[in-house]
């Protein structure tokens, strides 16, 4: 009898709350919304089928890149344009407005209290944190928290939404996440059941899986977008010095897609980044290593976090790049039940 009220309970625990979605809803406008403006359906199902759910989503693409989509001639791309700024604002907003915009963004739990308060709270929304370091120094295992604690409610430092999960390295462990949920008293199959999880063998492929995200996002309440890696693919995809100008552009496209997709829709993005080897580091350095992607990334990432192992089972984690943090660490654990404070 008391295990069954417990697992009711628990399961109550993971639901996401309607009134909250419906909180929610005005920080985007539905790209149905032209409708009303003048534009017809099928224009708007143009829009769609290209990837554009919301009128935050259209005004994120340039003209040229819109009128590239089939069936869209100019004359109707400075239309639905003209419509979408009737509904969205994209001008200037006072400092205060700014101020409460702010106030939207979300900090999500990493499982260890020192760990947050590194974060000033936790992994935020509407930004991209990276976390780049050597094997095993944790990367994964945090994406892996990440999955459950987002979906906590606000109240218990959790996003209240759902995960979305983009792995380029096939090492998302559906099974990890169970123990993970328990320890956070949540039911692993409904925490399962709100994480979407796609394994991408290409860089394409794996813009075209943010891509398709929009229409996901616009219709139910994510709160994280996990990409692990990001750079893995790009490295396979183009080889040699004579590719990284190309490489370096598409990944500048694909890093743009994450932020808008942070922006879109209050979602934190999570990627990790890969290590290389620093041979400008200079021979006093013990252990030359620096992230990879070069001043492109380092451009896009919002927070960049380095990770590095510690004694037995701690990690460290150093605020390496952040607009509003200190330049200091944390040190947290690895457990069964994901990301924890550091034992002593
Ligand atoms: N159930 C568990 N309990 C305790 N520790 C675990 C558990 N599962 C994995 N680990 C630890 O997590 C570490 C692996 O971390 P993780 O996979 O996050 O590394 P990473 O930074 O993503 O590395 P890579 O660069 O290879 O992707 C291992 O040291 C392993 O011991
Ligand atoms: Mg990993």
């Amino acid at each position: 009898m008391i295990s069954s009220l417990k697992s009711e309970e628990q399961s109550q625990l993971q639901l996401v709350e309607r009134e909250d979605i419906e909180d929610e809803e005005d920080l985007f406008e539905s790209i149905d919304k032209l409708i009303s403006q003048g534009i017809n359906a099928g224009d708007v199902k143009k829009l769609q089928d290209a990837g554009i759910y919301t009128c935050n989503g259209l005004m994120m693409h340039t003209k040229k890149n819109l009128t590239g989509i089939k069936g869209l001639s100019e004359a109707k791309v400075d239309k639905i344009c003209e419509a979408a700024e009737k509904i969205v604002n994209f001008g200037y907003i006072t400092g205060s407005d700014a101020l409460l915009k702010r106030k939207s963004v979300v900090r999500i739990t990493t499982g260890s209290q020192a760990f947050d308060e590194l974060l000033g709270g936790g992994i935020e929304t509407l930004a991209i944190t990276e976390a780049f370091g050597e094997f095993r120094s944790g990367k994964t295992q945090l994406a892996h928290t990440l999955c459950v604690s987002t979906q906590l409610p606000t109240q218990m430092r959790g996003g209240n939404g759902k995960v979305a999960y983009i792995d380029t390295e096939g090492t998302f462990r559906p099974d990890r996440i169970i123990p993970i949920a328990e320890r956070f008293g949540m039911d692993p199959g409904a925490v399962l059941d709100n994480i979407i999880y796609a394994r991408a063998y290409t860089y394409e492929h794996q813009y075209n899986l943010l891509l398709g995200l929009a229409a996901k996002m616009s219709e139910e309440p994510f709160r994280l977008l996990i990409v692990d890696s990001v750079i893995a693919l790009f490295r396979v995809d183009f080889t040699g010095r004579g590719e990284l100008a190309d490489r370096q552009q598409k990944l500048a496209q694909m890093l743009s897609r994450l932020i808008k997709i942070a922006e879109e829709f209050n979602v934190a993005v999570y990627m990790t980044n890969q290590v290389i080897a620093d041979p400008g580091g200079g021979v006093f350095i013990s252990d030359p290593k620096k992230p990879a992607g070069g001043h492109v990334l380092a451009h896009a990432a919002t927070i960049r976090l380095m990770f590095r192992k510690g004694k037995g089972e701690q990690r460290v984690c150093k605020v390496f790049d952040a607009p509003n943090l200190p330049e200091a660490e944390a040190v947290f654990q690895i457990s069964s039940g994901g990301i924890v404070d550091a034992k002593d």
